[in-house]
């Protein structure tokens, strides 16, 4: 694994870093790949209860889908890119084990909603939260507008989604997104951990299924891939994600 770095810490917990720090630890097919087959391997793994993810360095959590790779990408390749992400993030929310998300940095776009497929979110104060793909051209195509909703409510979701700002890790908590703040997310993820694997093992992950079992029924992924797609092809995606990487602010025409 390139862009992974798995540690297992104690025999019932491990932590995992994106590792792509010189891009923001931004997820590309290849990161994107390896988290799957990540899974599919910790997934055997019975003695692991707790998974923390996290970003590799101090400056991001992950700060989005990789945005030079999804520039030139047309409408069906943009569905795949999306359809997969949703299964790897879906795969993350319904692991038989707790999945924590210590958030160092910025935790935007795919980050945040790598972030909302965790059951706990840890942040600290330098976190910042964002859905940005509007300024893109674009909309969440990993699960953001609708898992963002349940976990803050619909109207806070529309305007993260709409405007697009980023915000700090005190509104964060306020509204929700957050479950805590402290000065090192890994270690109060490490903590919990340490409190969870005394519970009953069998109780957590019962109470896993049945938490999600009907947030699960009520997220309309595949529509939002459909969403997601639309935007490709279009001037507007063009112009937001050439802006981007040339540094400038995008100039989307009335439409
Ligand atoms: C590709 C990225 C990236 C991203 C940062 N980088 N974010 N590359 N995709 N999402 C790269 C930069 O291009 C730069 O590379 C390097 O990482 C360092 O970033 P800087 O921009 O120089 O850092 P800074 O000036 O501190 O600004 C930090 C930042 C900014 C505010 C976080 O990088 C930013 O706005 N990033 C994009 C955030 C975003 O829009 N995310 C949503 C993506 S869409 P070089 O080579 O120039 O040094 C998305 C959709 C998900 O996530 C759904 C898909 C289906």
């Amino acid at each position: 694994m390139d862009n992974l770095i798995y540690e297992k810490i104690s025999n019932h917990v491990g932590v995992l870093k994106i590792n792509r720090p010189k891009y923001l630890n931004s997820l590309n097919i290849k990161t994107l790949n390896e988290i799957n087959m990540f899974l599919d391997e910790i997934k055997k793994d019975n003695d692991l209860y707790v998974l923390i993810i996290t970003g590799e360095g101090d400056k991001a959590f992950v700060a989005g889908a990789d945005i030079k790779e999804m520039k030139d990408m047309n409408s069906i390749e943009a569905m795949e890119f999306s359809k997969f992400g949703n299964k790897v993030f879906k795969k993350i929310e319904n692991l038989e084990k707790v999945v924590i998300g210590a958030v160092n940095g910025y935790c935007l776009g795919g980050g945040m909603e790598l972030a909302l497929s965790c059951d706990i979110r840890i942040g600290s104060n330098n976190s910042k939260f964002g859905q940005p793909e509007v300024s893109l051209g674009i909309i969440p195509g990993f699960g953001a507008t609708q898992r963002l909703l349940n976990v803050i409510g619909i109207g806070k979701a529309k305007e993260l989604i709409f405007i697009g700002d980023m915000i700090d890790s005190k509104e964060a908590l306020n509204i929700g997104l957050l479950n805590k703040i402290v000065d090192n997310p890994v270690e109060e993820a490490i903590n919990i951990s340490n409190k969870i694997i005394q519970k009953g093992p069998i109780a957590i992950k019962q109470a896993k299924k049945s938490v999600n079992f009907s947030y699960n029924k009520n997220l309309a992924l595949d529509y939002e891939v459909e969403c997601f797609a639309n935007c490709f092809n279009t001037e507007d995606q063009k112009e937001g994600m050439e802006a981007f990487t040339q540094k400038r602010k995008a100039e989307f025409e009335n439409r």
